[in-house]
């Protein structure tokens, strides 16, 4: 059975925690496709353009993914492209009651759509883009917790604004 997937998020930006649960999706499933959400609410700090591409640069040395753009319904994006499964990561335990709800919510919609979690790298597991755009804009050092093509952007768009 052939099986494509779906891995949503706002990925502002892109970071090693998200790196290593595409890396892992990948061994999993046969397609791997990485939704960008683009929400007007939340004010983004990284274009939607700029997002696709780090995440385009990142992965150049893996199989290759598809990397959408989406707003409106998650379940509905996953149903357009002829996906079986969301994927999510689980940091923490803090993580799971909104991912619960989430993945719940998502099966209420769309009962055929799985959302399946995976765990990142425990090295990884207190990482996060809320944390990673904070440290970075007071100057400290996110080397080694975000790709380098993403340091680097982080570092022009913190210079700039
Ligand atoms: O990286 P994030 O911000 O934690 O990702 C959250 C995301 C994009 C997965 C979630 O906000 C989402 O699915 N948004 C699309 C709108 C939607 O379907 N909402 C209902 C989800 S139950």
């Amino acid at each position: 059975m052939y099986v494509r997937a779906v891995y949503p998020g706002s990925f502002d930006p892109l970071t090693n925690g998200h790196l290593d649960l595409i890396e892992r999706s990948l061994r999993i499933f046969d397609e791997l496709i990485v939704a960008v959400v683009t929400n007007p609410a939340k004010s983004a700090l990284f274009t939607d353009d700029e997002r696709i591409e780090m995440i385009r640069e990142s992965t150049q040395h893996l199989r290759e993914i598809e990397i959408v753009v989406f707003d409106g319904l998650l379940v509905d994006l996953v149903t357009r492209v002829g996906a079986k499964a969301i994927v999510r990561g689980i940091r923490a335990v803090s993580d799971f009651e909104y991912e619960f709800q989430m993945a719940l919510m998502n099966r209420k919609l769309r009962e055929e759509i799985e959302t399946v979690f995976l765990m990142p790298h425990e090295a990884y597991s207190y990482i996060s883009s809320r944390l990673i755009k904070e440290v970075a804009g007071y100057g400290g050092s996110v080397k080694g917790l975000v790709p380098a093509g993403v340091e680097q952007r982080l570092r022009d768009k913190l210079k700039k604004g």
